[in-house]
């Protein structure tokens, strides 16, 4: 392989806040000039929760992209303790719904109206099961005795091994990963459990929160862990296995809502993703992994065709700027190896 320049088949992004109006007309045509496919969170206010919504929101997605776009949004249900399970795999069957999210109530930005408990979705969770449909976890418990550092690795240990244990053909994906205990047990786990992987939780490791400063813009959920956990989900992301793709979460917020007494969580790292997922490939030493990553194993855990076109990277350099679209990007002010070119 030549090292300086990369061609790979073009990527999707497993895991992708869009957001709607201004924000939305703004943010789409990043992730849509690098990437094939997008799955697409519903947590709007309110939150996409029924078959009409998600068409809605799909049109709007749509309007907002270039003309001569390939982009294609995968819809996601936000699920409720009301979800219909009837109406949610018609929609699924319909092909408007790909996959549906269940966000803890409370465990992160728009998750008031989450899931109160597995308990409380069991004939969801079974009629998906049955009708072969996704679900997207994001894995933190709620408990605010629980510190927060811990939430995931509780969450699998409590939530995920039982649920997995109760629908055994349910098709899990465990969104953004950020412990070793979390990257073992998808490591281990059955074939119908998977792992997104963000960029920020391959770079940064908490001191990342108080570097010289309260640093809003290294927060997110799941809050970056300690080193030896960001080297464990480097270690599941360039290992090769097809369990383990790419989700970047980004997450736009406008600057004033970040740089705030009580900043929002989320990182807006779609305009050099690619980049800064490459960076750590080849640190690793695993560049001829990147592919399997980014354009493979989540097309292929989802049971979609692989994209046809490519992208290409080449190694002479990108200076990531202050601001992408009024906003502040992941990497701002830094200097990343590899930039893509078309
Ligand atoms: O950091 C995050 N931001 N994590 C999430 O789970 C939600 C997201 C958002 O919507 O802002
Ligand atoms: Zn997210």
């Amino acid at each position: 392989m030549d090292a300086q320049a990369l061609t790979i088949r073009r990527p999707d992004d497993w895991h992708l806040h869009l957001r709607d109006g201004a924000m939305l007309r703004a943010v789409a045509p990043v992730t849509a000039r690098r990437f094939g496919r997008a799955i697409v969170m519903p947590n709007l206010s309110p939150p996409v929760t029924t078959p009409a919504l998600a068409a809605a929101y799909r049109d709007r997605i749509r309007a907002a992209l270039p003309a001569d776009t390939g982009f294609a949004p995968l819809m996601t249900c936000y699920l409720t303790d009301a979800t219909d399970p009837a109406a949610l795999v018609r929609g699924h069957a319909d092909g408007l719904w790909v996959a549906a999210k269940l966000y803890p109530a409370h465990a992160t930005t728009n998750s008031a109206h989450g899931v109160s408990s597995v308990a409380a979705i069991r004939p969801v969770l079974a009629a998906m099961e049955r009708a072969g449909m996704v679900l997207c976890v994001h894995g933190e418990v709620t408990d605010p005795a629980i510190d927060i550092f811990d939430r995931e690795a509780v969450f699998v240990e409590r939530v995920l091994q039982p649920l997995i244990a109760d629908f055994p053909g349910l098709r899990i994906v465990l969104e953004h990963i950020t412990t070793a205990q979390a990257a073992a047990f998808v490591a281990d786990g059955p074939a119908t459990l998977a792992a997104t992987i963000t960029p920020q939780h391959l770079h940064l490791n908490r001191n990342a929160l108080f570097a010289g400063g309260l640093r809003p813009h290294a927060y997110c959920l799941p809050v970056v862990k300690r080193e030896h956990h960001r080297l464990a989900v480097r270690a599941a992301a360039v290992s090769g296995s097809a369990k383990f793709f790419l989700g970047t979460d980004s997450a736009p917020h406008a600057v004033a809502a970040k740089e705030s007494g009580c900043g929002c969580a989320g990182i807006f790292n779609a305009p050099f993703a690619l980049e800064s997922y490459l960076a750590v490939f080849e640190e690793e030493g695993a560049l001829d992994r990147f592919e399997g990553f980014a354009s493979e194993h989540g097309a292929r855990f989802y049971g979609l065709p692989l994209n046809a076109g490519t992208v290409t990277l080449v190694r002479d350099g990108v200076d990531v700027p202050a601001r992408v679209a009024g906003l502040v990007p992941f990497h701002a002010g830094e200097r990343l190896a590899w930039r893509v070119t078309k």
